[in-house]
């Protein structure tokens, strides 16, 4: 009896062998010749009855094993020519449309959008209205009005791609201030973020950059109350370790003015590579509005005070995740992207 079963098996591996692996018309044929009602190992199964009953567990755990091997043979065989059929049909032009779709891949948000809104939320909480000015400003708006006359030498550190000899892109945020005077009465509190250019270029400086502005102005409000936000707002941004120092400086719309710095969120203040061994990184520009500039706007200057401040994004979004040049957030490099 089990010369007959390998007989079978012998017979059917033989068949096997022969049948195209890309015609799944031919192996299914090869099932039902084999595994059928009348197939030839269901015929050995129908065989048991003739059996004794010490030989039958035996004969049936053989032929049992049999339509196993056949089976998975044969399923094995069907999944390759099935497939096979499939790329034949769709390299003819044919279209399977219960395949699944071609995944889209999953995008990020871009680190420079990710700080920006993480910064319009500290300030929203804090009550600040975000404004967003507009990236092409008369000389008036991005100078005169903040105090900086046609011959001032602090323009030369800010020259810009002009439209004309009095139309230009912004080379800060700041114009925004005299835009939200001439239209909001105090008290107020607002930012401005957004796009700034200038002809600047190396691995901290890019011709098109982002600023955040930032201006409170209201009776009695002082210098101490700007330390206070800004060491706040550092706090929020760059975790509760983080210290906050301001150097004296100049800037013509503020006096008396100051750089902000932050103590270098990669050293914590010890002094690294990255912070040129000091332990703080700038972020950005501070002071108290200039009388000059609240009277360009009609802001009685006897009765309120204030105070503005201006932020580089892309300089805050370097730091944040440890980006070694300035030009990589806009190069729009998927390599690099992929990695937010
Ligand atoms: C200003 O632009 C002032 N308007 C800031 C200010 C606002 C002062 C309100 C007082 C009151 P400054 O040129 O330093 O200042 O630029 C501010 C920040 O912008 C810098 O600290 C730096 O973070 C960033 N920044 C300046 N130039 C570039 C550049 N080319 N590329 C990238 N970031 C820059």
């Amino acid at each position: 009896m089990s010369e007959a079963i390998a007989n079978v098996k012998a017979q059917f591996d033989a068949e096997l062998a022969q049948t195209s692996m890309t015609d799944a018309q031919a192996v299914d044929a090869l099932r039902v010749k084999y595994l059928g009602k009348k197939g030839l190992v269901t015929d050995l199964l129908k065989l048991m009855g003739g059996l004794s009953a010490e030989e039958r567990p035996a004969y049936g755990k053989l032929v049992n094993e049999l339509k196993s091997v056949v089976n998975d043979a044969i399923e094995a065989a069907l999944a390759t020519a099935q497939g096979a059929e499939l790329e034949r049909k769709l390299a003819g032009g044919w279209v399977d449309v219960s395949l699944p779709a071609d995944g889209i891949p999953a995008g990020s948000t871009h680190p420079l959008y990710d700080v920006r809104e993480e910064i319009i939320d500290i300030f929203a909480q804090m009550g600040f209205h975000v404004d967003l000015g507009r990236d092409v400003e008369t000389d008036w708006y991005n100078f005169e009005a903040l105090n900086t006359p046609p011959d001032h030498p602090s323009r030369d550190m800010q020259d810009t791609f002009y439209l004309d000899s009095k139309v230009m892109l912004r080379t800060h945020t700041s114009g925004t201030q005299i835009h939200y005077m001439e239209t909001h009465q105090p008290p107020f509190r607002m930012i401005a973020p957004g796009h700034v250019f200038r002809v600047d270029s190396d691995a901290t400086h890019a011709p098109m950059f982002q600023q955040c502005e930032g201006l409170v102005v209201d009776e009695n409000i002082t210098f101490a109350q700007l330390k206070g936000l800004l060491a706040i707002f550092a706090k929020r941004l760059f975790g509760e370790n983080v210290k906050t120092r301001f150097r004296p400086s100049f800037f013509p719309f503020t006096e008396p003015s100051a750089e902000v710095d932050v103590s270098c969120v990669f050293c914590g203040g010890s002094g690294c590579r990255r912070c040129k061994g000091t332990g703080w990184m700038e972020i950005g520009g501070c002071g108290s509005v200039d009388p000059n500039v609240f009277a360009n706007v009609g802001i009685d200057g006897e009765k309120y005070t204030g105070f503005a401040f201006g932020f580089g994004l892309d300089r805050i979004a370097m730091l944040r995740y440890q980006i070694p040049e300035i030009g990589l957030l806009t190069a729009n490099d998927q390599r690099f992207l992929k990695q937010f």
